[in-house]
């Protein structure tokens, strides 16, 4: 994909931060080469309804760790109350010449082992990450198009699948078929026009001051049913680059929105007393995803989470959880 030279014409372009620059010059791109596919992750597109659950974990090379702890928790391929559940990491590339091609290598071993990763010929930056979920829908229209439903998040969350399974089953009007968007709902807000900021969008990619609501993009569940509208309206929508909020762009252009969930925290928790442990199992066995965790946090919390004989009796525990579990089952 060839550099669109009139972008440095825009008004103040010589003034904007060098990472904002090249998203300009690169903006029209939605194209790369995938360097790892996997076409029968959903058993094919005719049989990609068996799939309840589609865990879609925006994932960047280096991250190795974060990935194997999430094989071996909660993102697990297995069925759970009889759903089935698969996994996909998305990735790009990163580093410079000999730091890419070790990083190439690093994902061909693990796909010959476990089979999990999406990756294009795309430079794997923050600013790319809507181009990172474009290309992943596009992915799922040729192979995965009737997945029920998604988990879509960062690498860093601790996502508890077992009580999404259960809260996706209990919602008996819609089996994926249906509009659903949900997770942390962010609404009334705008660009962030601060220069320093990780989220920096000057005037020149988005004039207006609004964003329309949306969910934060450290995790958030929709339907098979929306993913695959997001992906058609994204067609007529140029790239923002904020992802979660370019989702929210493409539903509002659906005339759909997305809902709150309280079970997803991807501001962290509330952890009411200082005299609690903040990593007390009795918090997160009730909710849906929590921001953020290391992963040896991570694989301690799973599995502390799954024991039986987990007892939660203080009130401090119940106070918390009945607040999550109201809505996460109603
Ligand atoms: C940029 O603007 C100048 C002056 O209007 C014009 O001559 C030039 O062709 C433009 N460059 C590109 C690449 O469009
Ligand atoms: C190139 O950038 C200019 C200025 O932002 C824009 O008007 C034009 O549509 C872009 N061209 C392509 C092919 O995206
Ligand atoms: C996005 O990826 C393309 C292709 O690798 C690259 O040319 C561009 O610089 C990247 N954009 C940003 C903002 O990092």
């Amino acid at each position: 994909c060839r550099q669109n030279l009139t972008a440095a014409n825009i008004t103040g372009f010589s003034n904007l931060p060098e990472n904002i620059k090249d998203f300009l010059f690169y903006r029209h791109c939605r194209h790369f080469p995938m360097l790892l596919d996997l076409p029968d992750k959903c058993g094919g597109a005719e049989k990609s309804g068996d799939v309840f659950l589609l865990l879609v974990i925006k994932s960047s090379p280096a991250n190795y760790e974060r990935r194997e702890v999430l094989r071996k928790t909660w993102g697990k391929e297995r069925s759970y109350n009889g759903m089935p559940i698969r996994r996909i990491f998305i990735s790009g590339v990163s580093g410079d010449s000999y730091e890419k091609e070790r990083l190439n290598n690093l994902l061909k071993l693990e796909q010959e082992e476990h089979r999990d990763i999406l990756q294009w010929d795309f430079s794997d930056t923050f600013y790319n990450l809507t181009l990172k979920q474009i290309l992943f829908l596009e992915w799922m229209e040729r192979n995965c198009p009737n997945a029920r439903f998604l988990l879509n998040g960062d690498d860093d969350v601790f996502a508890h699948t077992n009580n999404m399974v259960v809260y996706l089953q209990s919602l008996k009007e819609n089996k994926g078929s249906k509009h659903l968007f949900t997770g942390h709902l962010i609404q009334n807000v705008g660009p962030i026009r601060a220069t320093g900021s990780k989220y920096f969008v000057p005037v020149q990619v988005q004039e207006s001051n609004s964003y329309p609501p949306y969910c934060g993009g450290g995790g958030f569940l929709l339907s098979g049913y929306t993913a695959m509208l997001i992906y058609r309206m994204s067609k007529s929508i140029p790239i923002l680059p904020i992802d979660d909020v370019y989702m929210g762009m493409c539903l509002a252009k659906a005339g759909l929105g997305p809902s709150s969930h309280m079970g997803v925290k991807t501001a962290g928790l509330h952890i009411p007393s200082n005299k609690i442990d903040k990593f007390s199992p009795c918090f997160y066995k009730d909710v849906l995803l929590v921001h953020r965790f290391l992963p040896a946090q991570m694989y301690l919390m799973w599995h502390s989470t799954q024991n039986p004989k987990l007892k939660c009796d203080d009130e401090h525990y119940q106070l918390q959880t009945k607040k999550t579990m109201t809505s996460a089952f109603c």
